[in-house]
């Protein structure tokens, strides 16, 4: 099979969020578990790429890409990153930019990343059995080759996936977008017109052959209105093509064992070192050095789905406890500043990192006891299952990919975490106490991160589904 992811980031080369982490590491996986697949990717090339990464792509070709009035420069530029072809596409213009979204033009930005895309495949003598785009940076390459494309010799027969790693990002516009910026025809209105707006993950959930999301659960919630934000008329009427397959990570990106940035290596069956990562975690942040305490971190975007608004609920309450809070993040101003003044409340046993930072994100999750995740929605989440791999105990709220990986241990302890029903502050609280009680009884605390630590998050389930999933199309 021959098979084109489309996205807009991808680790190493470019990262806002979790897509980054999914782009950079499950076409290895499918690659791994099935050599004789063709896997490329295609994604921008951003002005925010690593130097060194920069100095090693290869230049491929270059064409003009219209859209409609547009003509555009388009130069390909490609890099091999785990035996998989990541391309490039190039246009200053539009991706020279001091951030990967967030600008005023993205809708055309990426309507010419999607075009260039679509009309590059030639080009690189390369059509895949398989497109599979993601977000909405990447639906208009589905609606496209479904509605301007399909016809043409090469393109009759790619089959389309389109996965949704987050319904509230939608890509919404202007109508009077449609022709001028999307140069789509006044046929394919009622394809991507909703509510009033042009809304191109609705238009890629209806051209797609199949839709999916990122994990069983999120893939029931986005039904309701209540987590659907707005979409779930849509995504009813074509519930037979959505499924829900879970992420997985990347195990030798995070592996306490491997990781060169931690003070200390370990595994489950060494686990010394992460007592040093904890000691110098604590003194690298400025707390008291002390094995005892345990170390509740948080690393996440500072914003309203994050189940923030809890946390500043019952933070003061969790500070009473005999515990140190670590929370390493930016975002929304008001949280920015609420824990600012939490952490100069609580200069004892709270510190509050305001910026972005893998070095220390991989430091806090090895050398943490437990790492507290509230989302109030998460489509899967990957931090849970990060921090898992380092042996620091989850504590979720049971919602989308968090119930899905996490299961409460409970009073017999059969669980991998402490997990949280309804969305409270104070089952929040309850839960973390739960965890707390269970740090204190060492033995049974040392069972419970062994359980963490051999839970498998690895792709190798996933990528098996995902690889169903493209035979069946
Ligand atoms: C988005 C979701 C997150 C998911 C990630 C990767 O960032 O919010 O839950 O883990 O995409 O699919």
């Amino acid at each position: 099979m021959k098979i084109l992811y489309v996205a807009s980031e991808s680790t190493p080369f470019a990262a806002s969020g979790g897509l980054a982490d999914v782009i950079g590491s499950l076409p290895a996986a499918l690659k791994n578990q099935n050599p004789e697949d063709d896997i490329r990717v295609i994604m921008p090339l951003y002005g925010t790429m690593d130097a060194a990464w920069r100095e090693k792509l290869t230049f491929l070709t270059s064409r003009t890409v219209a859209l409609n009035w547009r003509n555009q420069y388009c130069g390909v530029f490609s890099a091999v990153y785990r035996n998989v072809t990541y391309y490039f596409i190039d246009n200053e213009y539009y991706f020279k930019r001091g951030a990967l979204y967030g600008e005023f033009d993205d809708g055309e930005r990426f309507a010419f990343f999607c075009r260039a895309v679509v009309e590059l495949l030639p080009d690189l003598d390369f059509f895949p059995d398989v497109l599979h785009a993601h977000d909405w940076q990447a639906a208009l390459a589905v609606i496209y080759l479904k509605r301007k494309y399909g016809f043409m010799e090469g393109y009759s027969s790619i089959r389309t996936v389109f996965t949704i790693h987050n319904i509230q990002y939608q890509g919404k516009f202007g109508l009077d977008s449609l022709s001028d910026v999307f140069d789509l025809m006044p046929s394919d209105h009622e394809i991507v017109e909703y509510g009033g707006c042009i809304n191109l993950m609705k238009g890629a959930i209806i051209c797609a052959d199949k839709v999916t999301t990122v994990s069983p659960t999120y893939a029931e919630e986005i039904l309701s209105p209540k987590f659907s934000h707005g979409l779930d008329p849509i995504l009813k009427m074509f519930k037979g093509k959505l499924s829900g397959i879970l992420n997985g990570i990347d195990r030798d990106y995070y592996s306490p064992s491997k990781n060169t940035e931690l003070p200390a290596s370990f595994h489950v069956n060494k686990m010394a070192g992460k007592a040093v990562c904890k000691a110098e975690l604590q003194r690298s942040v400025g707390l008291p050095v002390d094995p005892d305490k345990p170390v509740v971190a948080m690393i996440t975007r500072l914003v309203d789905s994050k189940g923030l608004d809890l946390l500043t609920l019952a933070a003061d309450d969790l500070l009473q406890e005999n515990v140190q809070l670590i929370l390493l993040g930016k975002g929304d101003f008001y949280y920015e500043d609420y824990f600012w003044h939490l952490a100069e409340r609580h200069p004892e046993n709270c510190r509050v990192l305001l910026r972005f930072d893998q070095t220390l994100a991989k430091q806090i999750y090895a050398g943490a006891d437990i790492f507290l995740m509230p989302s109030r929605t998460e489509p899967c989440g990957l931090a849970q299952m990060i921090c898992s791999r380092y042996g620091t105990v989850p504590v979720i709220h049971e919602t989308g990919g968090l119930y899905d990986s996490i299961k409460d241990a409970g009073c017999e302890g059969g669980g991998n975490g402490y997990t949280f029903a309804s969305y409270s502050a104070w089952d929040m609280l309850c839960a973390l106490r739960n965890a707390l009680n269970c740090y204190a009884d060492k033995a049974a605390w040392k069972k419970l991160v062994r359980r963490v630590m051999l839970t498998d998050f690895s792709w190798d389930v996933s990528a098996g589904k995902y690889t169903e999933l493209y035979r069946s199309i």
